[in-house]
């Protein structure tokens, strides 16, 4: 039996748990506690889900026999729960970035082993159907030899500004670039050996905002293949989906254009026009039970079958790759930093 605690029940912790609510009467999992910071939300989600809240993992943890944590706490914050969490013995899934210090994340993956405990990192992009067709294609050799790619990201000025109050303490490197860091080497089974970043702070600061708008990374990889990764996130209010992204890659043989946008459904009103991707997040009520499925919940549904499996390693992505998804993210913000090129360590 898995008895799990979420730490932050925020914008995406609440899909989680949503999720988690959806499978508890068909899986043997427990949802057994929560923290938050705030009062009123531990009150909330304590009467609505049913479930106990707590303003720490720790308290959380001695309160409660748990064997499975989540974190889906502010980028900044991961570091700590997932410390006590493994300490008390717990398998974590973690949002990410699984944390935004390279060294941190080193010491997470060595604590980990030692106590034997799985770790996973929701780098949902893996799991994409159009990315699972583009990793089909590239190790059939269909584009032969991957030469260069181009990727955008891009999410609406209400992200930084309206979902989350904590956008001064990460930036758009950390909270999108490292999706694509990460399916970058899943796609490709290369690793990155230099990056070089530029990015513009304009609009954000104006607003109280001390952190990048956009930053544009070019990533060089073990083999030559490179990858520009454009990611930000002030596009005006009135874009059609809260994010635009695609990639487009060229190899010696063929090239694939993948455009996460267009493939959605449009809906159209008297006030507005909206698009939606249901690849991510397709909800169906039947008879007042609710079913999620999507790339949104593959992750956390492969690990809870991984445990529940008995497994050793995790099938999705695991601390090693947490770990490197975060080093190509640190050696950006320290090419911004610096304005030279940073050279990863082999
Ligand atoms: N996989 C994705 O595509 C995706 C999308 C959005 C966000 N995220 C990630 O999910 C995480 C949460 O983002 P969000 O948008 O839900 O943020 P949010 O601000 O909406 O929610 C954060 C939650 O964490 C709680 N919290 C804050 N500090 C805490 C602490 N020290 N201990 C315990 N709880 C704490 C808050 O009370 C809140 O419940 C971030 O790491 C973010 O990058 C992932």
């Amino acid at each position: 039996m898995l008895n799990i605690g979420i730490c932050g029940v925020g914008k995406y912790g609440i899909n989680l748990l949503d999720y988690l609510t959806s499978i508890k009467n068909t899986c043997p999992l427990n949802i057994r506690a929560f923290c938050a910071q705030s009062e009123e939300t531990i009150k909330n989600i304590s009467i609505k889900y049913g479930i106990k809240g707590y303003f720490n993992t720790e308290s959380m943890l001695s309160d409660n026999k748990l064997n499975v944590v989540i974190v889906a706490t502010p980028d900044y914050a991961h570091d700590d729960s997932i410390l006590t969490a493994i300490d008390n013995k717990c398998h974590v899934f973690i949002e990410k970035p699984m944390t935004m210090n390279p060294a941190s994340a080193y010491n997470i993956l060595i604590n980990a082993a030692q106590k034997n405990v799985l770790i996973c990192i929701d780098f949902h992009k893996r799991y994409d159907p159009d990315y699972i067709a583009l990793r089909n294609c590239i190790s059939e050799g269909k584009i032969g030899h991957p030469l260069y790619a181009h990727i955008h990201m891009e999410d609406k000025i209400e992200v930084p500004t309206s979902w989350i109050n904590w956008a001064s303490k990460t930036s758009p490197i950390w909270f999108l670039g490292t999706h694509y860091f990460d399916l970058l080497r899943h796609l490709t089974n290369k690793e990155v050996i230099s990056v070089f970043a530029k990015g513009q702070k304009t609009i954000l600061i104006n607003k109280g905002i001390n952190t990048y708008d956009a930053v544009q990374c070019l990533l060089e990889f073990n083999d030559g293949f490179t990858a520009s990764v454009n990611v930000g996130w002030v596009l005006p209010n009135g874009f059609e989906a809260i994010v635009r992204q695609g990639l487009h890659i060229v190899g010696t043989m063929g090239a694939v254009t993948i455009d996460s946008q267009d493939r959605v459904v449009r809906f159209f009103s008297d006030k507005a026009s909206y698009t939606q991707n249901n690849h991510f997040i397709l909800t169906e009520n039947k008879n007042g039970i609710v079913k999620y499925s999507g790339y949104c919940f593959e992750p956390l549904k492969q690990f809870i079958g991984d445990l529940l499996a008995g497994k050793k390693v995790v099938s999705g992505a695991n601390a090693y790759d947490g770990y490197k998804a975060t080093e190509i993210a640190y050696a950006v913000q320290q090419s911004l930093d610096k304005g030279l090129p940073i050279t990863l360590q082999e």
